[in-house]
This record gives structure tokens, C-alpha cells and sequence, in this order.
């Protein structure tokens, strides 16, 4: 039997990589996404209406948010999954300072409404977006699952996900039916290799690659690299940058697992990175090599709230969901500047739109 999957917020960068990926390992895909993140000039997102081309294959999609209770109970009983995969959140960590209410909103407020509604549908088996921000600075490296969880975090975007995990952990106490692993993304970057899919971030861009990939392109005129006196090689800041087709495979393998014959009991938390650390000099040396551009910047002072390094322990995805990243920086920065190149306007078809 094809099972069916519900994804959250399968119309962003990460979700609709995944939702390309689950297509064309046979799963059937319902996309819920309420846009606010999304480029849509028709009646689909048009990252979705892309995905749909590559995979050869359509989607159902619903625009409704996971606060709307009515729209989410006329969406399950319209369906019947087996799982669902839960991106839907807003991720800025600037903005979530400045807006800490839509924060908890969005993405905590979400997703009990989302945990209630597959509650009373008697889905118990989910896929969590989480993020290594719930690790807060790091007490040792590399960063394993069992480092301590929400001290330290910094913003309310970090800390919405460090609420969220407790809520499933907490749920999957009370009720030992349910499934749910939570994936700790590192830094999530890169695109499809075709191109026609990528990371489009609305106004300037808050993260390094897709900054790094709009000086590249001539839209903006030097990348600031905050801070070069951190204690790491070359002074600048050392991530643990994944590939968007890596992190794409990792939600497929959760997936397969939760799915499966031998499921995992309860809540499980699981690193997705490539346990190796890239500096800013090192991304934006392997980004010249990349697409023949010589990038401009200049060291400024370090940004509130950043660490001086991060990067996984990534053996328990290996242990548990037989899943190891492939791709190199190189490959990211390669795939990053082919979408750029050919959507120097992301999805929107002219630049002037929002
Ligand atoms: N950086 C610059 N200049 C820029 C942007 C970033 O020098 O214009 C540096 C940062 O100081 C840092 C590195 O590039 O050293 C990576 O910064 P990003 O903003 O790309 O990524 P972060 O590690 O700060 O944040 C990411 C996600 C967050 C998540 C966090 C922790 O974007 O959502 O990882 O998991 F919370």
C-alpha cells in the first residue's frame, strides 16, 4: 500500500526538497503551507508547482494555517496518513526578538494544533523539524543528542523548538503509541542540482550561503563576516554545513523508520549534519572556486548571539536510520550558485515582486 503523508509547510526551502525526495521514493504527498513564506502567483506555491515537474508527479495542496482547527479537521478527515512531517514554522532568529508572540504563535500554538488534530485522527507517528539552535552554546564538541537541550538558547525562534521537543517528549510519555523522531538540523544549505528549486529568502538574507550566493551574483556589494578573532583556525565562525539532498534523504530515512517493521519507540531526537565544521573563509573560498566570482567582504564585529563553532556528532542517524551525509561544501556552494544563476529572482518572476 502507497502511504500517505501529510507535510507542514512542504512549500519552503526545506519542505519542498523533501516533498521532491518522497515523490520519488513512492510516497502519495498532501502539502499544507498558509504562504507566509512562500511564493505562490497561481493556485500552487510555485516551489510546489517545480517539484511537481521534476518529480513528474502532482501534489494535493491546502493553504491553511495549523492554528485554523477547522481547516486542519477538513483536511484529515479528507485523507488518510499514515505520518506526518512537521516543518511549518518561522525560522528567523532576528525577527523572533523583535516578535517573540508570533513566534510562539506560529510554531508552538501550531504545533499542538497540529498534534491535536492527528490525536483525535489517531495519527501517531511524526517527523519533527527541529534545529541544533535547541543545543544553545555548546558545553563540548561534537555536539551528540545527549548534550543538554534549552539553556542557553539564545532567541525565541531557538527556544519555540527547545518548547516544542519537551511537548512531544512529554507526549509520547503519557501515550507510548506514538512515534516521533525530531531531526536536529545543522546548517541546512545548497539546492537541487537541476537548479529549479532553492533556498529564496524574502529581503536580505540573515544566513551566510544565500548572502554569500546574492554578492556572487552582483545584487549586493560585500558580504559582512562578523568577527575574525574567535578561537578556531582563521578566526571567523565554524558550521557544520549540510546539503539540502543530504538533509532531504535524512527525512526520507526518518520516515522509512517510523513507517516500518521495527519502529522506534517514543520520542527520539537525531542530529542531521556532516560532523565536519567549515569556517566563513572556508565557505566563501569554496564559493569563488564554485562559481568563478570573486566574492568581496569585510571582517565587522561579531553578531550578538553567534558561537564560534558548532558542528554534529553524526552517528546516531548512521546508527538509527542508516542515513550519512554525502556532499562536500564544494558540491553546496556548486549546487547554491546554479540556482541562483538561473533564479537570479528566486521564484518570482520579476524582481519588483514580493
Ligand atoms: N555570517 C557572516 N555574515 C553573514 C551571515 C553569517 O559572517 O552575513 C557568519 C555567522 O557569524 C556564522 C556563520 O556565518 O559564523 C553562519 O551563520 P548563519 O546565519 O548562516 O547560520 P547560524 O549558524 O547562525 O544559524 C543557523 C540557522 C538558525 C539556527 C542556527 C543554529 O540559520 O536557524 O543555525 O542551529 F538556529
Amino acid at each position: 500500500m502507497v502511504a500517505e503523508v501529510l507535510v507542514t509547510g512542504g512549500a519552503g526551502f526545506v519542505g519542498s526538497h523533501t516533498v521532491l525526495v518522497l515523490l520519488q521514493n513512492g510516497f502519495k504527498v498532501v502539502v499544507l503551507d498558509n504562504l507566509v513564506n512562500a511564493v505562490s502567483e497561481g493556485p500552487k506555491p510555485e516551489a510546489l508547482v517545480r517539484v511537481e515537474k521534476l518529480a513528474k508527479q502532482s501534489v494535493v495542496f491546502y493553504e491553511a494555517d495549523l492554528c485554523d482547527s477547522k481547516a486542519l479537521d477538513r483536511i484529515f478527515t479528507s485523507h488518510s496518513f499514515q505520518c506526518v512531517i512537521h516543518f511549518a514554522a518561522l525560522k528567523a532568529v532576528g525577527e523572533s526578538c523583535q516578535l517573540p508572540l508570533s513566534y510562539y504563535r506560529n510554531n508552538v500554538a501550531g504545533t499542538l494544533g497540529l498534534l491535536e488534530a492527528m490525536k483525535k485522527h489517531k495519527v501517531n507517528r511524526l517527523v519533527f523539524s527541529s534545529s541544533a539552535t535547541v543545543y544553545g552554546t555548546p558545553q563540548y564538541l561534537p555536539l551528540d543528542e545527549a548534550h543538554p537541550t534549552g539553556q542557553g538558547c539564545t532567541n525565541p525562534y531557538g527556544r519555540s523548538k527547545f518548547f516544542i521537543e519537551e511537548m512531544l517528549a512529554d507526549l509520547c510519555r503519557a501515550e507510548p503509541d506514538w512515534q516521533v523522531i525530531s531531526l536536529r538540523y545543522f546548517n541546512p544549505v545548497g539546492a537541487h542540482p537541476s537548479g529549479q528549486i532553492g533556498e529564496d529568502p524574502l529581503g536580505i538574507p540573515n544566513n551566510l550561503m544565500p548572502f554569500v550566493s546574492q554578492v556572487a551574483i552582483g545584487k549586493r556589494k560585500e558580504l559582512q563576516v562578523y568577527g575574525d578573532d574567535y578561537e578556531t583556525p582563521d578566526g571567523t565562525g565554524v558550521r557544520d554545513y549540510i546539503h539540502i539532498m543530504d538533509l532531504a534523504d535524512g527525512h526520507v530515512a526518518a520516515l522509512e523508520r517510523v513507517l516500518g517493521k521495527d519502529p522506534l519507540k517514543g520520542f527520539v531526537a537525531i542530529n542531521l549534519g556532516t560532523g565536519r565544521g567549515n569556517s566563513v573563509l572556508e565557505v566563501v573560498a569554496a564559493f569563488e572556486k564554485a562559481s568563478g566570482k570573486t566574492i568581496k567582504y569585510k571582517v565587522v564585529e561579531r553578531r550578538a548571539g553567534d558561537v564560534a563553532t558548532s558542528y554534529a556528532d553524526p552517528k546516531l542517524a548512521k546508527e538509527l536510520l542508516s542515513w550519512s551525509a554525502k556532499k562536500d561544501i564544494l558540491d553546496m556552494c556548486k549546487d547554491a550558485w546554479n540556482w541562483q544563476m538561473h533564479n537570479p529572482n528566486g521564484f518570482r518572476s520579476s524582481e519588483n515582486q514580493k
